[in-house]
């Protein structure tokens, strides 16, 4: 195949680096430092913070090939997926960029010298379209971009439209500009004979697709909705990898491409339906899988796990909607996705070679995933075979099919198709109604209010200057108000600031900011679009004077301790568990830290033990902190440091030392590692399947857990005593208690033996119904229902009840012997349940013995009567 997917990547980067434009690989899927978004869904959103000003250009032109997801926010396409050949949630974006450098000209030029002379692509085929103007944002049509493309192609192949198709705005705020788009026409030649291409342009035909979009960036939207001009002009251009695939390889849908065809072809050999390209349930259920696993797959390298919350959940609901569709399109009811992930690393494995080194960790976790999907759908099959036989009318419920989507993840059509195989329908106005109430209510939740900001200063600010001063005194820059889940805060960006902000896991500083007496609280600072946002819930009285910023020095050097500490407990782990040990996430506060890691099984008691002496070894060693502000980046991964995936890193990157540990990292850390003090393992456990967490206090924290210790201890050696004997007097102790528990059930299984054979006698000398209930004094529950157990098991065809107080705890037990339990219509457990408020308290059991207890000494004789009563009618 002469254009292969990775031969077109690899052409465009060429060309464009023949331009004289900087290679830059994609940014990961997550944003990490923009509110406004959850996941990269464009090229251009790594360089927002260089198109609104608050960053510089490392390079004036560059181009790359971003991968981007579009499964929220302003740009969805997650219900198109499948259902169309041409939308998907992950896609492969080329796109190339200038900064304030070349304009409407070469991006115009250039794109139309790719397509025709590198891909050579059919100019007969080809629309473009430009923006036609906008009254309402006192907009003209964009001239300038037609007569630039009135050089190539022919001015009735030149569409302009409106603000929907061809202005582009990033988010609901955020840089924005006219665009100007490349349409293709992959129709036969006879149908284009019949209908004139120019018609069927941004009118949704499968086959007249858009393959690029240049965006001359040049204004910011504001939250008020107005526009405002952008410091200097910008080029983003984006161009769909798999629909120019889809062109270039003459294939008649994007999945028909070689990366989509490779994981289709293994799905055939899972699925009972085959793939025939064509419009059936099944062939949507086909694309759908296709589509989704990468964007699950490209999201577990990228780090993001599936979860019940933010972006985790919008990837775990992607994965139930793959499921959902091979469970109910095509009959596969295992898990299956796990299966996908060789093709897909066949196709995209060297040029994304983060999916590669996951490979394992994807599949486990894909796989557990659908475990608990499955069953979940188990549950919800139960439950909606059951409302159906109880149905009396021919309608299921909206309500009801809402539920099931809602709690069991059944998709409307599957609860469609099992109501339609007993001959009902879905009431679908119901179903939407609440439907629309659920998306109202989550819309209200989520959303932040961002007032505009107020600016002080122009130019560069955000200097952070934190690694060598917790002081300084600096001018504010510009603030807002912001309401944040309901609460108002006040955001400040100062000229220079000692304050860090949350990344890497280390927790953003607190302190205060001071203008002659007006002080406010700092309690969290952040990133955002490259500037760092202190938080505050006061605003200050003057904001033009000269202001004192300080970080609070005891919240600050607790949180360095436990920072340290995280780089040498990554170091132990790998020492001691292997190489496959690699960061996955962690928190850093001044209470604690926890670090998130890949390995596959519960680490022993001993492991751990021998990883938290490793620490404190180190620690004890007193190693000085070694710190490079500027490496290049190869020469830090030629040390030897450890980079994160997922994280987004710049050509020069800081590099932290200690001893042995070394990574890149921009957070703080203590000068020598005895500073620490201490450091305990306090807990272990799994976050995900592969994925385990260690928690872990250093410094103060431990310091304060140490004391609480010794204090409890000094404690029990009071009790014990004498407290130089302690151990001695405990361990003799325990031996008296062994040989008196010893003694004491000798007695007792005399003694039950006796009380069993007493209240046979009883039983025997009744006529009818052989029942009994009776208080027994000083016993306790477990000794009552042996003797219960006893009694039922001799005389097969009694009733015992018992009741007893023993230490202030009050009991009652109900047996029933094997042949008379099938002749009553309640057995054990239903009577303990009914009579256990008597005594306040509860329990359970078996049908022929159940017990309770409770506290209420009072209730007890009620409780015998009423059980008494219930079990003798
Ligand atoms: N930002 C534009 C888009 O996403 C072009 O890259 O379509």
């Amino acid at each position: 195949m002469e254009w292969s997917t990775s031969a077109i990547r690899n052409a465009f980067l060429e060309f464009f680096e023949d331009k004289g434009h900087e290679i830059v690989s994609s940014a990961p899927i997550f944003i990490k430092d923009d509110p406004t978004l959850m996941f990269t869904n464009a090229g251009m959103n790594q360089f927002k913070g260089v198109f609104i000003g608050n960053e510089v250009a490392k390079f004036p032109r560059i181009a790359d090939s971003q991968k981007c997801l579009r499964v929220s926010g302003k740009h969805n396409d997650l219900e198109e997926v499948g259902r169309d050949h041409y939308h998907h949630t992950m896609f492969e974006m080329l796109g190339n960029w200038s900064f304030g450098d070349y304009f409407k000209k070469e991006a115009i030029d250039w794109a139309w010298e790719i397509l025709t002379k590198v891909y050579k692509l059919d100019a007969s085929r080809m629309y473009v379209s430009v923006f036609a103007g906008d009254s309402e944002m006192e907009l003209d049509t964009d001239t300038e971009a037609k007569t630039l493309w009135m050089n190539h192609i022919s001015e009735e192949r030149i569409l302009a439209f409106g603000r929907k198709e061809n202005f582009w705005e990033m988010g609901d705020i955020g840089p924005c500009g006219p665009c100007s788009e490349i349409h293709f026409d992959l129709r036969s030649d006879e149908d284009r004979r019949s209908i004139n291409g120019s018609t069927l342009v941004n009118a949704d035909h499968p086959e007249v697709i858009e393959i690029w979009n240049l965006v001359f960036m040049q204004y910011n939207r504001l939250e008020n909705g107005g526009l405002e001009n952008l410091k200097n002009k910008h080029i983003d251009t984006g161009m769909g990898l798999e629909r120019l695939a889809r062109v270039l390889q003459q294939a008649s849908s994007n999945y028909e491409i070689d990366v989509f065809k490779a994981i289709i072809d293994e799905l055939g050999l899972i699925a009972t339906q085959k793939y025939t390209g064509g419009e059936l349930l099944s062939d949507i259920a086909y694309r759908v899988i296709a589509d989704h696993i990468r964007t699950i797959a490209f999201s577990i390298a990228d780090g993001q796990l599936p979860s019940n919350n933010g972006a985790g959940y919008v990837i775990r609901r992607v994965l139930r909607r793959a499921i959902r569709y091979g469970f109910s399109q095509l009959d596969i009811k295992a898990s299956f996705m796990g299966a996908l992930i060789d093709p897909l690393l066949n196709e995209m494995g060297d040029a994304y070679p983060e999916l590669k080194r996951n490979a394992d960790l994807i599949k486990r976790v894909i796989t557990e995933e659908e475990k608990t999907f499955l069953s979940t759908l188990d549950r919800g099959l139960g439950r909606i075979n059951a409302y159906i036989e109880d149905l009396d009318k021919k309608v299921v419920d909206g309500i009801f099919a809402f539920e099931l989507l809602d709690t069991y993840g059944f998709p409307i059509d599957l609860t469609q198709l099992i109501a339609s195989e007993s001959g009902l329908s879905v009431d679908m106005n119901g179903f939407q109604i609440e439907l629309e109430k659920q998306k109202n209510r989550s819309r209200a939740a989520s959303k932040a209010e961002f007032g505009d900001w107020t600016i002080l200063l122009t130019g560069e600010n955000s200097k952070f200057c934190g690694y060598d001063d917790l002081q300084l005194e600096t001018q504010i820059a510009k603030y807002r108000n912001v309401k944040i889940k309901g609460k108002d805060v006040i955001q400040y960006v100062l000229k220079e600031t000692p304050f860090y902000a949350e990344s890497g896991g280390q927790v953003g500083d607190k302190g205060l900011l001071k203008i002659d007496d007006s002080v406010v609280n700092i309690f969290d600072t952040k990133k955002e679009n490259g500037e760092i946002i202190h938080y505050s819930n006061g605003s200050l009285a003057n904001v033009a004077g000269k202001v004192f910023a300080e970080v609070s020095k005891s919240f600050r050097t607790s949180v360095t301790k436990n920072h340290t500490s995280t780089h040498l407990l990554h170091k132990a782990l790998r020492d001691q568990l292997g190489p496959h040990v690699e960061q996955k996430g962690s928190l850093v506060t001044n209470g604690k830290l926890r670090f998130d890691f890949s390995h596959f099984e519960k680490i022993a008691e001993d492991e751990l033990s021998t990883i938290e002496n490793a620490v404190v070894n180190q620690i004890q060693s007193s190693i000085d902190f070694e710190e490079w502000r500027n490496m290049p980046i190869g020469e830090a991964k030629e040390l030897g440091a450890m980079a994160l995936f997922g994280e987004k890193y710049g050509d020069e990157v800081r590099v932290v030392k200690f001893g042995d540990s070394i990574e890149l990292c921009g957070g703080i850390h203590v000068n020598n590692s005895n500073v620490i003090g201490g450091f305990k393992i306090i807990g272990e456990g799994s976050v995900a399947s592969g994925i385990r967490r260690i928690e872990a206090i250093s410094g103060e924290a431990y310091d304060e857990f140490l004391k609480g210790r010794l204090e409890k201890l000094a404690d029990l050696e009071k009790q014990l005593g004498d407290p130089s004997k302690s151990i001695e007097i405990l361990k003799k102790l325990q031996l008296d208690l062994a040989n008196t528990e010893a003694q004491v059930v000798k007695y007792l299984d005399r003694e039950k033996s006796v009380l069993i054979k007493e209240l046979l006698d009883e039983l025997g000398t009744q006529s009818g119904l052989q029942i009994l209930a009776k208080e027994l004094d000083q016993i306790d529950g477990k000794v009552l229902k042996e003797v219960a157990h006893g009694v039922i098991e001799k005389n097969e065809r009694s009733i015992i009840i018992l009741g007893g107080v023993f230490a202030d705890k009050v009991s009652i037990v109900v047996g029933i012997g094997k042949l008379i339990l099938p002749k009553l219509n309640i057995d054990a457990n239903e009577v303990i349940k009914l009579v256990s408020a008597e005594i306040q308290g509860g329990g359970g059991g078996q049908p022929f013995l159940a017990m309770a207890g409770g506290k209420n000494k009072k209730g007890l004789k009620r409780a015998l009567e009423r059980s008494l009563e219930l079990l003798a009618n």
